[in-house]
């Protein structure tokens, strides 16, 4: 069994006597350790699909399984406690707490499960370095630049260790440069640990860092490829190139260099 399995998901939304059906008819797998991007236009579905994956939002139709639990089921209180354990999020506007630092935002996921403060710093501060941050741990998010908020944002997507990484147009505010680096770092993480990731956007080269594209189109799936990942774990061989697809990128072993 896939890790997140989408079954015939429909979601309509009712703004006064108009639907508009943002999911027509969705069906995918996504295994684990798997990085996934959803692609497409402003419009085609794409942050409701996250949305729905993510039991942010229920779909009208249809079944999300998430490790063999369907999401669709759960009761409020369930799914609150089912994305504090197995989800972490990346958002495009960062989403920090502006008055606390940037060890304590990355430390917050920890103290919902409970995780000594002693504990959750260790963490913080191991996943701070991780990202490049070890410059900026005690710096507010109105201390950092964008890109450095995301590296902060990217922490504590990861500090739980959760089953999947959600991020929706994680690079939508940062320049090309900055995005680059956000992304091999993100990439990066999600290899080390694992983890599956499914990234949002409808930018194709952010597509291209993905192992798999998913576009979709007016809500529906309208083609779902392998990609060629350009970051293969420590110690492991980059995936071969399979036919007809794009050119291997040069594989990095430093993600993001020291911009701290
Ligand atoms: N809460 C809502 N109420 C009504 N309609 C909505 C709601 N959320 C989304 N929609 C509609 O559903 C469709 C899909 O929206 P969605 O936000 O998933 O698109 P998207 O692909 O993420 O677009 P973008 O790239 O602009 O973020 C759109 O037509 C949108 O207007
Ligand atoms: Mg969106």
């Amino acid at each position: 069994m896939s890790l997140v399995e989408v079954k015939n998901v429909r979601k309509v939304y009712r703004v006064g006597k108009e639907k508009i059906v943002a999911l027509n008819h969705v069906t995918l797998s996504i295994e684990q350790g798997e990085i996934c991007c959803i692609l497409g236009t402003s419009g085609s579905g794409k942050s409701t699909l996250l949305n729905v994956m993510a039991g942010l939002e229920r779909p009208t139709k249809g079944d999300i399984l998430i490790g063999g639990v369907n999401i669709a089921k759960l009761s409020e209180k369930q799914l609150a406690l089912f994305r504090q354990k197995n989800v972490g999020f990346v958002f495009q506007s960062y989403n920090l707490m502006p008055t606390q630092t940037a060890i304590e935002n990355v430390a917050m996921p920890l103290m919902f499960r409970g995780v000594s403060k002693k504990i959750r710093t260790k963490e913080a501060i191991k996943m701070l370095k991780a990202v490049q941050l070890q410059k900026r741990m005690h710096h507010k998010p109105t201390q950092m630049s964008g890109g450095q908020q995301q590296r902060v944002g990217i922490a504590r997507a990861f500090v739980a260790k959760p089953k999947i990484v959600f991020a929706d147009e994680p690079t939508g505010n940062l320049d090309t440069h900055t995005t680059k680096d956000v992304m091999e770092i993100m990439v990066k993480m999600a290899r080390k640990y694992h983890e599956t990731l499914i990234i949002v956007t409808h930018d194709p080269e952010i597509a291209e860092y993905a192992d798999r594209i998913v576009t979709l189109i007016d809500g529906d799936v309208r083609s779902d490829q392998k990609n060629i990942s350009i970051l293969p774990a420590e110690g492991e061989e980059p995936p071969q190139p399979q036919q007809s697809e794009q050119p291997q990128r040069e594989p990095t072993s430093e993600a993001g260099g020291n911009k701290t």
